[in-house]
């Protein structure tokens, strides 16, 4: 244990003149705190995900606020396009979308997931007609077309059919993929999912498309003003989504999780949530050394929101906090409804590498 042997040493040395070792020296001035900083944030590192929803009139003149998540809104397609320039203008990589779909159009087999003229495909080609440099990744799972609010197709019982989901999830992916979407990022933790997609993939020439792979996703209760945001949580009720998604108890089983992945053909992994599991993301990347994402979801936006309101936190302070411990642990980049606003944060502060 390298932590004990250079414990021993320094004691050893203090044998003579105490201290021997002043770690404070390095920390003294700005100058040397900044030269030795071993990890740093750009808004590279920054994946912003949003919420998209048709326009229906007089509702939707403007963005729509989630109550949940303050600062976050559902924008119509032509509302995002702004949003799309934003990220743009700030070097920040690539946007997530995520539909919001009325209840109405919600059914128990979720299939207008891979309507080619639904919304996802239809927001995909505007943002990549108007913005081709700026990165797209849609959401592979049935949760916010479904009338039950989970993943995937149910029996009688409720429970979550695996290989039947994969079928509707092949379809929705293709759809995404012939729209043109960079990256798709299957958040539904059906068991094979990411080698059925590689090959139909394969089958049908889209051989450029990247895949994230939800491959670490906990039954977390973090995701609450995400479901508030697609309008699933009514849906899902007091039906919980553990059997599909993993213990937040297991770790062991997360590598597990990673390396079916990444032999089924992914190009990059993820872990969700984040703060809570950052020793996840941490094990992850030393065991593969892969391209490691992780997602600061809803609630631990909402949770730093929230307290800043109150006035009992530094909201910046805080925030930047969490995205750079994120990057210590060993992620590549971030999910987080925070891109933006750090970006931003950065750009004021003159942080901002040249474009
Ligand atoms: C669902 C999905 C969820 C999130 C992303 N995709 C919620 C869930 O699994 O219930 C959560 C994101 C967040 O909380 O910010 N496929």
């Amino acid at each position: 244990n390298s932590d004990r042997l250079s414990l021993s040493s320094s004691a050893g040395s203090a044998l003579g003149a105490f201290p021997g070792t002043r770690m404070r020296r390095n920390r003294r001035h700005d100058f040397s705190r900044r030269m030795l900083q071993e990890t740093h944030l750009r808004p590279d590192d920054f994946i912003y995900p949003v919420f998209v929803h048709d326009d229906n009139g007089a509702a939707t003149r403007e963005p729509v606020a989630v109550g949940s998540m303050p600062g976050v809104h559902r924008y119509t397609i032509d509302q995002l396009l702004h949003v799309a320039e934003q990220c743009s203008a700030l070097r920040i990589p690539v946007l997530a979308l995520f539909p919001v779909i009325p209840a109405n159009l919600k059914t128990t087999d979720g299939k207008l997931a891979a309507d080619p003229e639904g919304l996802v495909p239809r927001t995909v080609r505007a943002l990549k007609a108007r913005f081709p440099e700026l990165g797209v990744m849609t959401d592979v799972a049935l949760d916010p077309y479904t009338s039950h609010g989970q993943d995937g197709l149910i029996d009688e019982s409720g429970y979550v059919l695996n290989d039947e989901t994969l079928a509707m999830l092949r379809q929705q992916a293709l759809v995404q993929a012939e729209a043109g979407v960079d990256i798709v990022a299957p958040s539904d933790m059906m068991d094979g999912r990411i080698g059925m997609l590689r090959q139909a993939f394969e089958e049908n020439g889209l051989i450029h498309t990247q895949i994230m792979a939800y491959s670490a996703k906990y039954a977390s209760a973090w995701y609450g003003p995400f479901r508030d945001a697609v309008g699933s949580a009514g849906n899902l009720g007091k039906s919980s989504k553990k059997t599909y998604q993993m213990d937040p108890a297991n770790s062991d089983e997360a590598l597990r999780e990673v390396a079916l992945d990444l032999q089924e053909g992914a190009d990059m992994v993820m872990v969700k949530p984040g703060l809570p599991y950052l020793d996840i993301v941490r094990r992850v990347k030393n065991a593969f050394g892969a391209p490691t994402f992780v997602y600061q979801v809803s609630g631990e936006y909402a949770m730093i929101k929230a307290a800043a309101q109150n006035g009992w936190i530094d909201e910046k302070a805080v925030a930047m906090e969490a995205l750079l411990a994120m990057k210590r642990a060993g992620a590549n980049g971030v999910l987080t409804y925070y891109a933006i606003q750090a970006a931003q944060w950065m750009k004021d502060e003159g942080g901002l590498p040249p474009a």
